[in-house]
């Protein structure tokens, strides 16, 4: 039998664990339904939280990503879909969420993370970062390369939940069919010839800066 000296074996503390799961969510893609599937192993609820993030010009409305977030989660009754303005701490606080979980999908998740960590512990101490390693296989997702991907007619099956990727398809199809953005280049699968290159985000003037790898 394994001493464990004078420490209880059980947690006294016997609250339900309420954990938050922040981000834009634009869209959700398989990596953030690893992470809450993940979650919900150790969690009692998970608060699911789309933030209105003023440095990212975002596809879909909060309303949209929220719907899209509680159709993949199947609508599971742990699950808690809300939105947030302003600081995640004071959000936190609102709901009696106790613990932060974030993915580090790679090395270079890293240093942004454990900066956001330490100054959301500075805010409020009293919530707890909660750092998880994702599936191997959706460390590469992103949510703006799987919009990228659609964008160009790109095969998102393997990326995202196939309502998400009807609306990513239907969305840019609107785009385009009102001059918002240009018909596809002759490449794409089913597209226009077009004639012209395409060149990144500069045509459709998407400002994003948020950290997107
Ligand atoms: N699987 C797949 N993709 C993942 C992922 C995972 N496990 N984890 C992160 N990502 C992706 C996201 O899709 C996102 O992609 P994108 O940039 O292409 O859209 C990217 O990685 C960054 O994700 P994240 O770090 O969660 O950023 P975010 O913009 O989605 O959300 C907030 C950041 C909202 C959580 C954060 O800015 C915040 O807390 N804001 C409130 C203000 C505040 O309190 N700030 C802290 C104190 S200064």
């Amino acid at each position: 039998m394994t001493d464990t000296g004078t420490l209880p074996v059980t947690s006294p503390d016997r609250r339900p664990l309420v954990a938050l799961y922040a981000g834009s969510f634009d869209p959700v893609t398989h990596g953030h339904e690893d992470l809450i599937k993940r979650t919900l192993t150790f969690a009692d609820r998970l608060i699911v939280a789309v933030a209105h993030n003023v440095n990212k010009q975002p596809l879909f409305t909060v309303e949209e990503r929220m719907h899209f977030i509680r159709e993949v989660t199947g609508n599971d009754p742990r699950i808690e879909v809300r939105s947030f303005r302003g600081l995640l701490v004071d959000f936190a606080r609102d709901t009696g969420a106790r613990v932060n979980v974030r993915g580090l999908r790679a090395v270079s998740d890293f240093e942004y993370e454990f900066q956001i960590a330490l100054m959301n512990r500075h805010l409020r101490p009293e919530l707890e970062t909660v750092f998880m390693t994702p599936s191997l296989d959706t460390t590469y997702i992103s949510s703006s390369m799987v919009r990228e991907v659609a964008r160009f007619n790109g095969d998102v099956s393997g990326l995202v939940h196939p309502l998400v990727g009807d609306a990513l398809m239907t969305r840019y199809a609107a785009m385009r069919a009102a001059g918002e953005l240009p018909p596809l280049p002759a490449t794409a699968k089913g597209g226009t010839p077009t004639g012209s290159a395409e060149t990144g985000n500069a045509e459709t003037g998407n400002t994003e800066t948020g950290r997107s790898l």
